[in-house]
């Protein structure tokens, strides 16, 4: 199988979301938050949750963000469940995850800067996206994070592939934390998403993690210049369908 690729991703405009997705198929919706004008009326569309976070946010840049992830994520989700966007009802876990009770749907977001991605699928998900950028901490990060393996690839890559070698593994590893749901308490340094250099690989969970998954499947999207992104599933999907959303007004 082939990385799947947000560069091809097919445009859609909102209104005819697809609504049905195979078992064995998994959906990635991407968007960009600043063109969604979140009006007062789409607000009221984040549960009381969503709102408070929201409300406390210190920028109307940091609002504008969020809003337009949540806004987003609950029409995409809608489309799916066949409800109104403000009868999208999640669930948090205790360390984060969000989850539709009830539903054979799962999904997990991700955003960075103004860039939004979603992966919908039948099974459970992880995905993770970073925008490229310089970090002054990037070598202490990676020796804090980055197993021996992952480490001595990381600095035997060229300076011009550095920044974005350490943004790959980072999502990699974030979107597969993501997929079991253990945030913060997941030990990161003993995941080795080094295992082999193919678009889709299968990644060992370490027998020390506290959750039930020995291995996930682990895949890079292919995307911008700017970005790195990466998507982790219990199950190898047949089928990937990217697709970008339009036309947020
Ligand atoms: C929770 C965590 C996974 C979020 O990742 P992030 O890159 O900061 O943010 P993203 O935009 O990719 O994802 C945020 C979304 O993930 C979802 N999320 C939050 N906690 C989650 C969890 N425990 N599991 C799965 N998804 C989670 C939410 O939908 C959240 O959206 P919101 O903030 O708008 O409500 C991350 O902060 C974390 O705990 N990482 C632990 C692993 C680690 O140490 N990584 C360091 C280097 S690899």
């Amino acid at each position: 199988m082939q990385c799947p690729s947000l560069l091809e991703a097919e445009t859609v405009d909102w209104q005819q979301a697809p609504c049905s997705l195979a078992s064995d198929e998994l959906h990635v919706w991407s968007w960009d938050t600043n063109q969604f004008a979140a009006t007062n009326e789409c607000l009221s569309w984040l549960d009381a949750a969503e709102q408070q976070w929201h409300n406390q946010l210190a920028t109307t840049a940091l609002k504008q963000r969020y809003a337009g992830a949540h806004l987003g994520m609950r029409r995409v989700l809608a489309s799916y469940l066949q409800v109104a966007p403000q009868q999208v009802a999640y669930h948090i876990s205790q360390l984060g995850k969000p989850s539709l009770p009830g539903s054979e749907l799962h999904f997990n977001l991700s955003h960075t800067s103004s860039q939004v991605l979603l992966a919908v699928s039948k099974s459970n998900v992880g995905i993770d996206c970073e925008q490229l950028r310089e970090v002054t901490t990037r070598d202490s990060l990676a020796s804090k994070h980055f197993t021996t393996e992952e480490l001595a690839a990381y600095h035997q890559s060229p300076a011009t592939e550095a920044v974005r070698y350490f943004f790959q593994t980072w999502t990699r590893k974030e979107a597969i934390v993501k997929l079991t749901g253990l945030g913060l308490t997941a030990r990161v340094e003993q995941l080795n998403t080094q295992a082999g250099e193919q678009s889709v690989n299968t990644v060992a969970i370490p027998p020390t993690w506290n959750t039930s998954h020995s291995a996930v499947v682990l895949m890079d999207l292919t995307s911008p210049s700017h970005l790195a992104a990466s998507l982790a599933v219990e199950q190898q999907p047949a089928q990937v369908r990217c697709y970008r959303m339009t036309d947020l007004g």
